[in-house]
């Protein structure tokens, strides 16, 4: 373990006498990612650093990447690519790349070979040898790079969160489930559970500073605690949360389907803090292919987890995950997929093509679908979803519903936006003083996308 108070009092030297510096970081991905952002945030700004949105006045830039989609990884060369100009420009200026592509040998091999105005390269279980890097590249090191696995989570940390009222608050790390299709568990590792004690007094902080959205994240929160010796399961987590004082909705993502047991959604229904939707990932709706993306759930048994919520409640509030185009899917695949949205309605899906990712089972399957059928798959799921979710939505006309305002609205001028307790998008006229609060809205109109309202009381 590096002696991080040591050199970081050392860079603060080095840096001391220099007008305010401004770090440019960027995170790609999921709210995991966004959270690793916001503590290599924590870690600059003990060194006294300054943070700027604008790459062109940064004196160090982090891209904090995300490897679960080809598409995402271009992104990011895209952007390394043009930041050749701004090195040349100013030649003091450093560049690092941080999160999952790092973790892919090919990639950071690629990074050193071809892009030489990076200067270097933090693992994503190695956030803690920032400093040591960056005082690396001070010393007047030309590349450097530590992707080494630890198993720490930097517990008490100083994190510069993105937002004074939603927080994102990583439960475990990694994941077990090897999904034929993903990456995640080859650049982010095996599962790690924090310990209950010390999540529960970082909600605790998090409530009494005024957090009004305490999210908590792990890529399958399900089987939060598995690895610890006479942990808390994850329904007795949420419980737990439940009593700490405070006006706050506690949300969590990914359930994996396999994992919903009935202690976790009856315990969603007993704790009045826990909002009341559930992101259920399906991925797709034929069993055929779910067996062959290891899902270890059939259809069946997922509507069974879906059929008991809606008994409790008619209108309980889902969304999902979609893959598009796994290697071979049929055409009856896809229409089982298609049946699947309309029987369960969604509120909304979150879809993805498939995206071939090197090292992955799924990769080495020889994929007979050309890119235009999975093109015109996609367009016809996503038409089939807005007519679902135009009438589900209809059920919340002339309801209360109780929105955290979360900023204004970029299509209506006057009007704020936000989301509700299902996690529904809302919007309605106000006054942007109400940003982070919670407002009671009576819903008017309902569009595809969000339900519109207005304030009451
Ligand atoms: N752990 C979460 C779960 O299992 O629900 C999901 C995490 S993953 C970062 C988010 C979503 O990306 C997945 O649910 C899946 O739909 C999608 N995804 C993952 N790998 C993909 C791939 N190779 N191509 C397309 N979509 C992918
Ligand atoms: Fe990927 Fe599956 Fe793990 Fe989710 S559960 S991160 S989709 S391997
Ligand atoms: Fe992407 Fe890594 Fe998250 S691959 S989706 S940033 S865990």
């Amino acid at each position: 373990m590096t002696d991080n108070k040591a050199i970081i009092e050392k860079i603060k030297e080095v840096l001391g006498g220099r007008s305010e510096l401004k770090a440019y970081v960027r995170s790609f991905g999921c709210q995991l990612n966004v959270s690793d952002g916001e503590k290599i945030k924590g870690l600059l700004k003990k060194m006294g650093y300054g943070f700027t949105e604008d790459e062109n006045e940064a004196d160090l830039i982090i891209l904090n990447t995300c490897a679960v989609r080809e598409n995402a990884e271009d992104r990011v060369f895209g952007i390394v690519g043009s930041m050749k100009k701004l090195k040349e420009l100013k030649p003091e200026l450093i560049i690092g790349i941080s999160g999952c592509m790092t973790a892919q040998e090919h990639i950071a091999e690629k990074i050193r070979k071809s892009y030489p105005q990076v200067d270097f390269v933090l693992g994503t279980s190695a956030i803690n040898s920032l400093p040591r890097l960056l005082w690396n590249c001070l010393d007047g090191q030309k590349f450097s790079a530590d992707t080494s696995e630890y198993a720490d989570f930097s517990e008490g940390a100083e994190q510069v969160r993105e937002s004074t009222f939603k927080a994102s608050v990583p439960i475990m790390f990694g994941c077990n489930n090897f999904c034929t299709y993903c990456i995640v568990p080859y650049v982010r590792g095996r599962e790690r559970s924090r310990r209950a004690e010390d999540i529960i007094k970082e909600v605790t902080e998090l409530a009494a500073q005024g957090y009004k959205e305490i999210m908590l994240l792990g890529q399958n929160v399900n089987s939060y605690g598995n690895d610890l010796d006479g942990g808390m399961s994850f329904p007795q987590l949420l419980r737990s949360l439940n009593e700490i004082d405070g006006d706050f909705v506690i949300r969590f993502m990914s359930s994996h389907p396999k994992d919903a047991s009935k202690e976790l959604l009856d315990a969603i229904f007993d704790c009045e803090k826990v909002a009341k939707h559930l992101h259920l990932p399906v991925q797709s709706g034929s069993n055929e292919i779910l067996s062959k993306m290891n899902r270890r759930y059939t259809v069946e048994k997922y509507l069974e987890t879906v059929d008991y919520l809606r008994e409790r409640d008619p209108g309980f509030s889902l969304t999902t995950d979609l893959i598009v185009g796994f290697p071979n899917e049929s055409d009856e695949d896809f229409r089982q997929t298609l049946e699947l949205i309309k029987r369960v309605k969604y509120d909304n899906i979150y879809s993805f093509i498939y995206s071939r990712r090197t090292g992955t089972k799924a990769a080495e399957i020889d994929d007979r679908i050309s890119e235009e059928t999975k093109g015109l798959r996609m367009r016809e799921l996503l038409e089939v979803q807005r007519e679902i979710s135009t009438e589900h939505y209809k059920r919340f006309l002339g309801k209360r519903m109780r929105i955290l305002a979360d900023g204004e609205s970029k299509k209506h001028e006057g009007f704020l936006t936000g989301k509700s307790n299902e996690f529904i998008i809302a919007e309605f006229a106000g006054d942007s003083s109400l940003i982070g609060q919670f407002v009671d809205i009576e819903v008017t109109e309902v569009k595809n996308w969000a339900v519109i309202g207005r304030i009451i009381d």
